[in-house]
């Protein structure tokens, strides 16, 4: 394991020593849009595998895998950002094993995970990989203090097989020589207090408020004018316009609409990279309280 400078230096670090220009790399359709461009800039060739509401379709991505033989599969399996899906534990087990059977690497993203509002998210690939023979040969795990303690302090983690992580911690001695002592002993003396779990009990049940409000508040007042499934966990709600009796298709037209009403969400299309769903756009319910959820998508539903 290493400590980063927030995860997101894991998967810049990742890039670095793992991509060259023209390599392919497959990631979710849609995925971070901060990874997108963090390989693009190291010139990979990035290859977008479906999802639904149980994550990745791994019959796809096995078969992505056997004709692309990428350098590495990126994947947000739990409450992912923007799609707020998470992998089903048959689906987990057998990406580790064909990431085992075709010698693939894994990256696993997990800043969210333990996000959950009522029932906790199946174990981690990395928690899994022990019950898989080979597969944590061929798995990356990144991990994150920011959404649940501080973005600000800019602690993560990235655990790796014992190649990449010396690869790694070298480049890192170029970036930025090591993570801050001062935010690492804030985060050490954070989880010495055994504050963490009772601070994790609020977030989640404030999350889980905040999320239902929202589901209730978009049912009702956007009706069919949007389709979204509903999140378990996380910061976000994945959602389609259905462009239903004339109502707005094109995400980022109706986010222009959205800003003159006071109201802001992301569009879907950057998630992609390539083929954008311009209808889809991602909705967070993190920082906004009750009331405000209340009338953003009152908001939303006066720009239609
Ligand atoms: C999926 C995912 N990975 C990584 C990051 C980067 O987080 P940080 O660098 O703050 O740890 C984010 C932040 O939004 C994220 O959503």
């Amino acid at each position: 394991l290493i400590v980063t400078t927030g995860s997101q230096q894991a998967l810049d670090l990742i890039g670095k020593t793992m991509i060259s220009p023209g390599d392919k790399v497959i990631v979710e359709a849609p995925t971070f849009l901060a990874t997108i461009q963090c390989f693009r800039l190291y010139g990979a060739n990035i290859i977008g595998a479906p999802i639904d509401a149980d994550g990745v379709d791994v019959d796809q991505l096995e078969a992505l895998i056997e004709e692309h033989q990428p350098k590495l599969v990126y994947l947000i399996p739990t409450f992912g950002n923007p799609s707020g899906a998470t992998l089903s534990l048959a689906r987990r087990k057998r990406i580790l094993e064909i990431a085992a059977r075709t010698k693939t690497l894994i990256v696993e993203d997990d800043p969210y995970g333990e996000l959950y509002f009522d029932t906790p998210p199946p174990p981690s690939l990395l928690a899994l990989s022990d019950g898989v023979p080979g597969s944590r040969d061929w798995l990356a795990h990144c991990g994150s203090f920011s959404k649940i303690l501080s973005p600000g302090l800019r602690v993560g983690w990235l655990i790796a097989p014992p190649e990449l992580l010396a690869r790694a911690t070298m480049c890192k001695q170029f970036s930025d020589a090591h993570t801050s002592n001062l935010t690492q002993a804030i985060c050490a003396h954070y989880l010495t207090l055994n504050r963490l779990n009772p601070t994790l009990a609020v977030v989640r049940k404030t999350y889980a408020e905040r999320a239902r409000v929202m589901a209730e508040s978009l049912r009702r007042e956007l009706g069919d004018a949007i389709e979204f499934n509903q999140p378990q966990g996380g910061m976000f709600f994945w959602a389609q316009l259905t462009g239903a009796q004339g109502k707005p298709s094109n995400a980022a037209e109706f986010a222009k609409r959205a800003i003159d009403q006071g109201v802001a969400f992301v569009p879907g299309a950057p998630f992609y990279a390539h083929d954008p769903d311009l209808a889809t756009l991602r909705l967070s319910f993190a920082t906004a309280d009750v009331a405000k959820i209340e009338e953003g998508v009152a908001r939303l539903a006066r720009a239609l």
